[in-house]
C-alpha cells in the first residue's frame, strides 16, 4: 500500500470539513500520523484569504486542543484556493499551481461537497490526470453517494471513465468505528457465536439506530433527502452486512466487500406494509421545534425524520428472521444497538408458582454510546428450588482495552491515505444498496407512504406506538 501525501479537499468550508475533517486529520497530525511531506489544500466557493480560511479552521480546532504550538504549526500547512465548480479550469489551476509544494506525485482528492457538484468536480480531476499523467490518483467520495440508483449508477460511470475502482473511496464513516469492526471479530474470531448465527437459533434480529438530535442547521440537505436516504441506505444496511454475511476468505478488503454485496443482493424484496415513516413534531411541553419549524424546512414539507420496517434475507443461511429496523431523530436517546433474540431453549425450568422469569438468549452489540458486548444467559438464582433468571456476560471496550477509541473519521483518513479499501464501499454494494431501497422511494415518490407526525423526545417505544 502506497502512502499518498498531497491532499487536496473540495468543499472545505462546509460542515463536514469542520466537523469531522480537520478535526481528524489535526488528530493524526498529533498522532504523528500524517506523510512527512503532508501538504494540504483546500477548495471551495467563498472568495477567503489563505489567512482568513487559517483562521476558521484555529476556531474549529480551539475547541479540541489547547496545545496552541502544535495547532499552529498544523495550521501554517494549509492552503486554500478559492474555486467556481462549474469551472474546472480555476479548480485545476490551483491544484497544479499547488503541486510545486511537494516532490511525490500522488494526489488525493476528497468529494466534500453536494451530489450536484460531483460532475464538475470529476471533470477538474480527470483533466488534471489527463494533463499530468504521471501522477498517481486517489478519491475519497463522501455520502451521500447519489440521490437513488440511477443517479449512484451514473455517478459510478463518471468515475469509472478515468479511474479503477482501487482508486475509489466511498465513505460510510459507521464502517470507521470500531465498534463496528468488532462484529466480525466477534463472528469469526468466536467458536462460541458463528455456529448458532443462522435461522435455526436466530429467532430475530433489531437494530436501532436512534437519535436526540433534530436536524440543526442540515435542512438545506435534510430536507430534499429524508433518513431512508441519509441513514437507512447506507450506515443501517452497511452494518447489517457485517453482521449477517458469509464468512469472507480472508479478512481483506475484497473478499469482505464480496460478501456485503451478495449479502445485499439476497435482501428479500421489502414489504411496503411494513414500513412506517415518521416527522418530529414538538415535544409534550411544546419547546422543541417541531421538523416544519426548523430554519429552512420547506412547507408542508414531507420529509421522514423516523423510519421503521422489516427486512428479511432470501438466503440459506437467514431465510425465514426478521430483521426489524428502526432509526429516527429527536427522541430522548442517542444509542445504536443490535439486538440478536435466539429461539428459547429454558422449557424444563420454567415454575409458576416460583418467581422465575427466564427470558430467551439475547446478543447485544452496543456500537454507541456505550461500546459495550453482552449476552444474556439464565442462571440459577441461589437457593433452594430450581429458578432461572437472566444474567449477562458482558465486555466494554474501556474495562478491557482501557485505550482511547479512536475516532471513525480519524480511522478512515488514515486508511484512504496510505490507500486500504476495506472500510470503504464498493460500486457493486452502493447500488445494490440503493436498488434495495428504490420501492420505498418511489411508493413515497407517489404519496403512498407519508410520514405521520410523532411527539419529539420520546422512546422509541413510545414513538411506535404512536405511528401505529
Ligand atoms: C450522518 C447523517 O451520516 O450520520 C446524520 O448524515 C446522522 O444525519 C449521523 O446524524 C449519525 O452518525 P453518528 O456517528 O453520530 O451516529
Amino acid at each position: 500500500m502506497e502512502t499518498f501525501s498531497h491532499f487536496v479537499l473540495f468543499g472545505a468550508t462546509g460542515d463536514l470539513a469542520h466537523s469531522k475533517i480537520y478535526p481528524s486529520l489535526f488528530e493524526l497530525y498529533r498522532m504523528d500520523a500524517l506523510p512527512k511531506d503532508f501538504a494540504f489544500l483546500g477548495m471551495a466557493l467563498e472568495g477567503l484569504s489563505e489567512e482568513e480560511f487559517r483562521d476558521q479552521v484555529r476556531e474549529t480546532l480551539k475547541q479540541q486542543t489547547e496545545d496552541e504550538e502544535k495547532r499552529e504549526k498544523f495550521i501554517t500547512q494549509l492552503s486554500y484556493a478559492q474555486v467556481d465548480f462549474a469551472e474546472p479550469e480555476s479548480m485545476e489551476r490551483a491544484v497544479v499551481s499547488h503541486s510545486d509544494k511537494v516532490d511525490e506525485e500522488k494526489f488525493l482528492f476528497y468529494f466534500a461537497i453536494p451530489p450536484s457538484a460531483f460532475e464538475h468536480v470529476s471533470r477538474c480531476v480527470e483533466n488534471f490526470q489527463d494533463k499530468y499523467c504521471d501522477c498517481q490518483i486517489r478519491v475519497v467520495v463522501e455520502k451521500p453517494f447519489g440521490e437513488d440508483l440511477e443517479s449512484a449508477k451514473h455517478l459510478n460511470n463518471t468515475l469509472r471513465e478515468f479511474l479503477y475502482e482501487e482508486q475509489i473511496f466511498r465513505m460510510d464513516h459507521y464502517l470507521g468505528k470500531e465498534t463496528v469492526q468488532n462484529i466480525l471479530a466477534l463472528r469469526f474470531g468466536n467458536s462460541l457465536f458463528e455456529p448458532l448465527l443462522n435461522n435455526r437459533f436466530v429467532e430475530k434480529i433489531e437494530l436501532d439506530l436512534i437519535e436526540e438530535e433534530g436536524i440543526g442547521e442540515r435542512a438545506g440537505y435534510f430536507d430534499g433527502t429524508g433518513i431512508i436516504k441519509d441513514v437507512l441506505q447506507n450506515h443501517i444496511l452497511q452494518v447489517l452486512s457485517l453482521l449477517m454475511m458469509e464468512p469472507p476468505v480472508q479478512i481483506k478488503s475484497n473478499f469482505i466487500r464480496d460478501e456485503k454485496h451478495k449479502f445485499l443482493a439476497s435482501l428479500e424484496d421489502i414489504d411496503l406494509d411494513a414500513v412506517r415513516l415518521g416527522q418530529y413534531g414538538s415535544d409534550s411541553e411544546g419547546t422543541l421545534n417541531s421538523y416544519q419549524e426548523e430554519g429552512d424546512v420547506s412547507e408542508d414539507s414531507q420529509t421522514e425524520t423516523f423510519v421503521s420496517m422489516k427486512l428479511g434475507v432470501k438466503n440459506m443461511r437467514w431465510d425465514g428472521v426478521p430483521v426489524y429496523v428502526r432509526t429516527g431523530k429527536r427522541l430522548d436517546e442517542k444509542k445504536t444497538e443490535i439486538r440478536i433474540t435466539f429461539h428459547p431453549s429454558f422449557q424444563y425450568f420454567v415454575n409458576k408458582e416460583e418467581q422465575c422469569n427466564p427470558e430467551p438468549n439475547v446478543l447485544v452489540i452496543e456500537i454507541q454510546p456505550n461500546e459495550e458486548v453482552y449476552y444474556t444467559v439464565n442462571a440459577k438464582f441461589p437457593g433452594e428450588g430450581m429458578c432461572i433468571q437472566p444474567v449477562k456476560l458482558h465486555f466494554t471496550y474501556q474495562e478491557s482495552f482501557n485505550v482511547p477509541i479512536q475516532d471513525a473519521y480519524t480511522r478512515l483518513l488514515k486508511d484512504a491515505i496510505e490507500g486500504d479499501q476495506t472500510l470503504f464501499i464498493r460500486s457493486d454494494e452502493i447500488e445494490a444498496a440503493w436498488k434495495y431501497v428504490k420501492p420505498i422511494l418511489e411508493a413515497k415518490e407517489r404519496g403512498e407512504l407519508k410520514p405521520q407526525i410523532y411527539t419529539a423526545g420520546r422512546t422509541i417505544e413510545e414513538v411506535e406506538t404512536e405511528l401505529r
